[in-house]
């Protein structure tokens, strides 16, 4: 399927706990752009084949399941997140580590993939889209205006990872964490549909040691350069 839709695209791209999710709200915001965050798709996928009964192996269940998603993505007053999924509120179970490795099972089959794809093209909406996640830039937007590969060191994205966990009140070790985070990025990395890699044209941003407002100001700035 081609793209045709003209409204620019920013992509980033990166392993779990780079940053991505964060960076690309702030971004999103500062521009007015709308924002995707594709991650949350893969695992509503593995939530909702969960509560459906449905295997994760379930290759042809499981692309079922995606493709007939109802979810719709809404915010408290506070601006935080709200998920719905089938009219129930799984903002909390959305964010889980379990969730989070079903998402990365249910990733390699790629009649899922393929499922998300066009709803993951219909979030592309004037004036223009923030997406996030591991193949926005090589399959879904590969046409984006400008795209970013965001990394960090494997100690500082277990660190995040952990510290966004306890503030939202769940607890997880620090070493169960990082054996986690070892385990996606190896699936992620080693499938043979969409696996993460950067695109040929983006350009990597190692976010170690940085802050969230260098890190948005960096990005920020590339795209002022896009229209200078
Ligand atoms: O980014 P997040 O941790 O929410 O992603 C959960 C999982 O969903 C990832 O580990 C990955 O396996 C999968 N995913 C993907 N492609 C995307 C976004 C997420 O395969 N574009």
């Amino acid at each position: 399927m081609t793209e045709t839709n003209t409204v620019p695209v920013i992509t980033i791209d990166g392993p779990s706990g780079s940053g991505k999710g964060t960076i690309a709200r702030r971004v999103a915001e500062a521009l007015g752009y709308h924002l995707l965050d594709s991650g949350a798709l893969y695992r509503l996928t593995a939530l909702s084949a969960e509560k459906n009964g449905i295997s994760l192996d379930d290759a042809e269940g499981v692309a079922a399941i995606a493709l007939g998603l109802d979810i719709e993505f809404d915010s408290n007053e506070d601006g935080s997140e709200r998920i719905w999924l089938s009219g129930e509120d799984v903002t909390q179970e959305v964010r889980k580590e379990s969730t989070g490795a079903g998402a990365s099972t249910v990733a390699v089959i790629p009649a899922v993939r393929a499922a998300l794809l066009q709803r993951q093209r219909a979030f592309q909406m004037a004036p223009g889209l923030v997406a996030d996640g591991r193949d926005m830039g090589t399959q879904v937007f590969r046409s984006a205006a400008l795209k970013i590969f965001l990394t960090a060191s494997a100690e500082e994205r277990a660190g995040r990872r952990h510290k966004q966990l306890k503030d939202k009140g769940m607890g997880v070790s620090l070493a169960a964490l990082s054996r986690d985070i070892e385990d996606r990025d190896r699936r992620d990395s080693e499938r043979s549909v969409a696996p993460l890699t950067p695109a040929p044209d983006a350009r990597i941003l190692d976010s170690s040691g940085q802050s969230i407002e260098t890190v948005t100001n960096t990005v920020l700035g590339w795209v002022a350069d896009l229209y200078s």
